[in-house]
């Protein structure tokens, strides 16, 4: 535990572009990882024929992941910094693993964006950008890393510093702070690097500590998507999860939508030790008397039993096309990603922002949009609670739009 203020920092950008090296090496310098670890995890690494991967591996910990030598599932880890204590979520840049993502970029205040300079802007760099800022994560870093791949060039810094910029600046994201390095050689990260003469910026440790405080979000009423569920011998059945807004603290009447299961709220855990309470930002484990693991799955929200989760049977949203193979028209059925819940919704009426009805939108068009979930789902209005508000809808394995809810008809 720690009396500095706690957010989420986000690790995004496309596959092996060193989002899972970077969290590594910061960890390493910052003394969370010891030298004998990393050298035990070179060790594997080459066994397995991933010899490089070995700091991408204190947060790559599935069998899976290691022999593959991607990141599938998010990754949480605490650490601090002087003003801070982060926890860092991992993210996979897999295109296959997009639906983790959101879940991770969902839980998250700020993110470090990372984009290889071999590589530039690549499609998960582009989704993953639109994603962070429709899912509200309101800062962002970018890193350029595998500096050492092109001789800590600066003229291919700025090619692709500007490549970004142009891309940030179609999303509304503006005025980022750009940091040359090499997460795998430890360049720039707490230190400036002599092999980048021409940076006079900050070191990506002096960026992240310098990020502001996130708004309180404890006068909200509380609302917790559930990430996973574990049974813990002694404690019994553990949900866990981020508190997105609220309080919660034993005692408490709480109900999980819309799973509908309820009970008194018996302990809370953060970091393997039982609290008193835990607050808007806090990832938790906690335990509700009489529920078991059959009960709620992935997805719930658990909130208190007097001001429940809405649960909507119909909602109008306002929506910004990002891509799509051809239009979007009334019937249409794609999947939305809210929260850390999966549910496929049909458009019922599609209107552009002054209210008039449109036959179709295609990419790049905004409309306000009424659609029908296919099975109960919790969500929020965005100018409520926004934390609970924003969704991505995804359908073939691409990221078709983004928006936030404007009204809910409750089921
Ligand atoms: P996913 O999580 O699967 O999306 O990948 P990732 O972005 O986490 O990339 P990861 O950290 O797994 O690294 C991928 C490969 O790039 C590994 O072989 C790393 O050793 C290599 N790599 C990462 N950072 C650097 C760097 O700064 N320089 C060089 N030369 N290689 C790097
Ligand atoms: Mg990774």
């Amino acid at each position: 535990m720690s009396d500095k203020p706690h957010q989420n920092l986000a690790v995004i950008g496309h596959v092996d572009h060193g989002k899972s090296t970077l969290v590594g090496r910061l960890l390493y310098e910052t003394g969370a990882v010891e030298q004998h670890v990393i050298d035990q995890y070179k060790k594997e690494a080459e066994e397995l024929g991933k010899g490089g991967f070995e700091f991408a591996y204190v947060m790559d910990n599935l069998k899976e992941e290691r022999e593959r030598g991607v990141t599938i599932d998010i990754a949480h880890q605490d650490f601090h910094t002087d003003n801070h204590y982060f926890t860092i979520v991992d993210c996979p840049g897999h295109r296959d693993f997009v639906k983790n993502m959101i879940t991770g970029a969902s839980q998250a205040d700020s993110a470090i964006l990372v984009v290889a300079v071999d590589d530039g802007i690549a499609p998960q760099t582009q989704e993953h950008v639109f994603l962070a800022r429709t899912l509200g994560i309101a800062e962002l870093i970018i890193v350029i890393n595998k500096m050492d791949k092109e001789n800590y060039d600066e003229g291919k810094f700025n090619a692709v510093r500007e490549e970004v910029t142009t891309l940030l600046g179609s999303v509304g994201f503006k005025d980022n702070l750009f940091i040359p390095a090499s997460a795998f050689e430890g360049d720039n990260i707490k230190e400036n690097s002599s092999n980048t003469p021409w940076y006079t910026g900050p070191t990506i440790l002096e960026a992240i500590n310098d990020l502001p405080v996130p708004k309180d979000a404890t006068d909200a009423p509380l609302r917790l998507p559930i990430q996973d569920v574990y049974t813990i011998s002694g404690i019994g059945t553990v949900p866990v999860g981020r508190v997105e807004t609220g309080t919660m603290k034993p005692g408490m009447k709480v109900v999980f939508q819309p799973s509908g299961a309820s009970g008194e709220l018996k302990s809370i855990e953060m970091h393997h030790q039982e609290v008193p309470e835990a607050a808007a930002g806090a990832n938790v484990g906690f335990n509700v008397r009489g529920v078991g693991k059959e009960d709620v799955r992935r997805g719930d929200v658990l909130g208190p039993a007097d001001n429940p989760p809405k649960v909507a049977k119909r909602f109008k949203a306002q929506i910004i096309v990002m891509q799509h193979p051809s239009v979007i028209t009334v019937g249409y059925t794609p999947v939305f990603h809210a929260h850390t819940s999966q549910v496929a919704c049909t458009f019922e009426q599609i209107q552009d922002t002054q209210g008039k009805d449109l036959d179709f939108i295609k990419a790049g068009d905004a409309a306000v949009v009424w659609v029908r979930p296919q099975k109960p789902v919790v969500i929020e209005v965005a100018s409520e609670i926004p934390e609970l508000g924003a969704f991505a809808i995804r359908d073939m394995g691409s990221t078709i739009a983004a928006g936030k809810v404007l009204e809910i008809e409750e089921a």
